[in-house]
């Protein structure tokens, strides 16, 4: 999973909202359970010590009652049911026990069971005596006793009760306050995710309205997740190559009605004056007119051919079918094709390659390499001269060289040679090139990974090198 896809930027931006979310749940929750312990404790504690206080009241007054009852009448039933009451005044207390917590609550009750005990010891005694010589025991350290207890458990419940309500008021702030800010948060997430996403895709297609309106951006890098970026960038790839094939054909157009117009100007002109009987006693001079139509038209074939040829290279960069060929049989072939050539002008043109020689190359492109570096030796060099083609092998790398003893290049201008529409000052007047078969040779050669270069002197030929990997 890629960190900036929008996949991941998804989870990332989901994941914040859901950080801030647990974090403020737990946070409600926390509250939640401080409130829960609140209301268990005044219902399992303070409630049932308030109600357990108030039945001791009730039993101590029904207690008293029945010893009265027992003193004046001396029914032992009366004795029996007073009994009753001081039981359950124990069994209450011992309840008491169970549920109160707390120090205060725990005081009051050893308070309450010493009053009720000291209590209880007066009564026996003024039962005993029949209510006679004594005192009547006093209720009242029990009665403050109970109400003591009563107090502090009914404090610890207002407390309780107070706390809860604030708790409550503040879980439901709370709860507020995490709707609202998780709604924002997720809302401003949205946005800023959408907008990573929607701006480099609008980015985009303004970019692809600008190309479909024949303009071609030089940057089109849009930023934003990696899907996205890795689309502009084939987007970019794209616009580039539609760009090069658009020079490419405003070039081609340029180069064809620049190199065609000369000579088709000549051939017209040529033409017209022969078709007007001009010169139709002048044999000479109609000859001349025919030479002309005749040297126009082979450097029209030869620029046409040589334009096409280039365009052809710059459009089909990837179309090389690199195999092993024999440059030895390469060269000798080409040899022969410019045969025609160098026996019209008595030139000898030779191979001396070892056999079985091979190398890695495409034999078509090879051979117009050598066509080429051949043509220009042949085309370069006076009658009667010599052009000779020999390679030499330095490890995995070969060195084929064609060399002629014709007028050589000026030092200056042999870095130059290899542009396109190039010409030395040497060029031919009598075969007109177009400055292109040097910088076939080099497109060609680069291709294969090989260099090309030239040494020349002035007037003592020229020496044309090429290297090719052997197999
Ligand atoms: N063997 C050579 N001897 C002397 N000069 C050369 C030789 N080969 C090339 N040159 C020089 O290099 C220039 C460029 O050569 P290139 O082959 O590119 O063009 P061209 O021969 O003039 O025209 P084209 O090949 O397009 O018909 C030539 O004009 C010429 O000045
Ligand atoms: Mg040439």
């Amino acid at each position: 999973m890629k960190l900036n896809g929008i996949f991941a930027r998804l989870i990332i931006t989901n994941f914040i909202p859901l950080v801030f979310l647990s974090m403020f749940m737990s946070f409600i929750f926390f509250n939640i359970q401080k409130l829960d312990r609140l209301m268990k404790q005044i219902t399992l504690v303070e409630i049932p010590v308030i109600e357990k206080t108030d039945r001791l009241s009730g039993i101590i007054l029904r207690q008293i009652e029945f010893r009265e009852k027992y003193i004046i009448s001396a029914d032992t039933d009366f004795l029996r049911q007073y009994e009753e009451y001081t039981d359950s005044f124990r069994k209450v207390l011992a309840e008491l026990d169970a549920v109160a917590a707390g120090e205060r609550k725990l005081q009051a009750l050893a308070k309450l069971r010493t009053a009720y005990n000291e209590y209880f010891q007066a009564e026996k005694v003024y039962i005993r005596n029949g209510g006679k010589g004594s005192y009547v025991p006093s209720v009242n350290s029990v009665s403050a006793a109970l109400e003591d207890l009563r107090g502090v458990a009914a404090s610890k419940r207002e407390k309780a009760l107070k706390t809860s309500g604030k708790l409550v008021e503040q879980v439901r702030t709370e709860i507020f306050v995490f709707i609202v800010t998780g709604g924002v948060l997720i809302v401003c997430l949205a946005y800023l995710n959408t907008r990573s996403i929607a701006l480099p895709i609008r980015k985009l297609s303004e970019n692809t309205r600008r190309v479909a309106q024949g303009k071609y951006p030089d940057h089109i890098g849009t930023g934003g997740p990696s899907e996205i970026r890795r689309l502009s960038e084939d987007f970019g790839t794209m616009v580039r190559r539609l760009k090069e094939s658009d020079e490419l054909r405003t070039e081609f157009i340029g180069n064809v009605s620049h190199e065609l117009r000369t000579p088709l100007t000549s051939i017209y002109e040529a033409s017209s004056m022969l078709k007007e009987d001009y010169f139709i006693n002048d044999r000479e001079s109609s000859e001349r007119l025919l030479n002309i139509i005749e040297t126009e038209s082979k450097r029209m074939i030869n620029s046409v051919s040589n334009i096409l040829e280039i365009t052809r290279l710059d459009i089909e960069q990837d179309s090389y079918n690199i195999a092993p060929v024999d440059i030895g049989r390469a060269a000798v072939s080409s040899i022969e094709k410019t045969a025609p050539i160098a026996a019209g002008r008595g030139i000898a043109v030779v191979s001396d390659i070892a056999p079985d020689l091979m190398v890695y190359a495409d034999e078509e492109k090879l051979s117009l390499v050598f066509v080429n570096l051949i043509g220009n030796a042949l085309k370069y060099s006076g009658d009667g001269s010599f052009v000779k083609v020999t390679a030499e092998r330095k490890d995995s790398l070969l060195t084929v060289c064609v060399s002629d003893n014709g007028t050589g290049i000026d030092s200056e201008e042999l870095s130059l040679i290899f542009e396109r529409y190039r010409q030395g000052s040497n060029r031919s007047t009598e075969y007109k090139g177009t400055g292109l078969g040097l910088a076939i040779c080099r497109k060609i050669i680069e291709k294969h990974g090989g260099t090309i270069w030239a040494e020349s002197q002035k007037g003592c030929g020229s020496r044309f090198f090429f290297t090719l990997r052997c197999v």
